[in-house]
């Protein structure tokens, strides 16, 4: 045995007593505390390319067992290489609205795949690779238990994973994470939130008049004051004409005249130290990127689930007073 697949023996030991600790993190930055590693076991004829979208929508798995997916997945690509080649990790985001893999359920995922140009697979092959103790390795190679625990993991932690190779011409392993909303769900776990309002005032920027005047009903009835814009130049003016106090800021991201981020920006010159609560469809998320870490904003994502709206109201106006 090869000191790295010992390595690799010893990653599968610590993870069998390994408690499994699942959180709402990054996939790059797991890629990129794992790449030092990788790019040790695979040598020097291999290249590693990294492939980063940025940001991506959170996950929520366990980190430790997701790096060693990521170093399972390139051991093999390692030895399908056995000449050098290109080993590929790559992350992305996307909205996923049909069926690319049995069994998935629409919505927003996050997807890490890890490619090489190898030796690939004939059907036959594939078809039986993730099962246990499955390898086409020599005695003493291999265990074949590698894809069978990176495919536990990719379960346990709600995913896909699917296998796209051809013989000769190299193997792409996918993997989709679901999405996690982040804000909401810390929100939702904090049950102790009251989410009817007790006649606080909302400053809700939306250019969309049907979920702008929906929004407001709702939130009416729940016991806030609403005041309404179309636009992020509206809901300035209408929060300097507004004598009494504003609460809380709820915008869309993406907006004419003013994007919501600027509108934030604007408005927390005027009102310092307001919250403000950011809805988004699924495409906005480059833009609140802009916005500083530190005052990393809460975005509900659209469609809006309203009972999350109101939790996380009610957790922003909380927090302040
Ligand atoms: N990137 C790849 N290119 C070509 N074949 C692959 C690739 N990844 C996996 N395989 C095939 O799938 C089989 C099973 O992989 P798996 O990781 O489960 O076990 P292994 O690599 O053989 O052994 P172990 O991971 O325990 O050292 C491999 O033996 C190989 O035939
Ligand atoms: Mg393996």
């Amino acid at each position: 045995m090869d000191r790295s697949s010992a390595l690799i023996q010893q990653l599968l030991a610590f993870s069998r007593k390994q408690i499994l600790s699942p959180r709402i993190l990054d996939l790059n930055t797991v890629v990129e505390e794992t790449a030092k590693m990788i790019r040790r076991l695979i040598g020097e004829d291999i290249e590693l390319v990294l492939s980063l979208e940025r940001p991506l929508w959170m996950v929520k798995a366990d980190p430790d067992q997701i790096g060693q997916v990521l170093l399972n997945l390139c051991v093999n690509a390692r030895d399908a290489m056995p000449r050098g080649g290109h080993l590929t990790i790559a992350t992305h985001s996307s909205n996923i609205d049909h069926e690319v893999m049995p069994g998935i359920v629409p919505g927003q995922y996050t997807i890490l795949t890890v490619s090489d140009d190898g030796i690939g697979m004939p059907p036959a092959v594939q078809s039986r690779i993730f099962e246990p103790f499955f390898t086409t390795k020599p005695m003493g190679k291999g265990t074949g238990l590698g894809l069978s625990m990176v495919y536990g993991i990719v379960k346990q932690s709600g995913g896909h994973i699917g296998v796209d190779s051809e013989l000769d011409q190299g193997t792409s392993i996918k993997i989709l994470f679901p999405a996690v909303d982040e804000v909401v769900t810390e929100i939702e776990a904090d049950e102790a939130v009251s989410i009817t309002g007790k006649g606080e005032t909302i400053l809700v920027a939306e250019d969309e008049d049907a979920l702008r005047e929906s929004v407001a009903a709702y939130l009416e009835h729940h016991g806030y004051n609403v005041l309404k814009a179309s636009n992020g130049e509206e809901a300035l003016s209408v929060a300097t004409q507004h004598q009494g106090p504003i609460h809380l800021l709820l915008t869309d991201v993406v907006m004419p005249k003013m994007e919501g981020t600027e509108l934030a920006t604007e408005f927390a010159k005027l009102r310092p130290g307001i919250p403000t609560l950011f809805m988004s469809g699924y495409t906005d998320h480059r833009l609140l990127e802009q916005i500083p870490r530190t005052n990393r904003p809460t975005v509900l994502q659209k469609p809006l689930n309203l009972h999350s709206l109101l939790a996380a109201i009610g957790g922003a106006i909380k927090k302040k007073t």
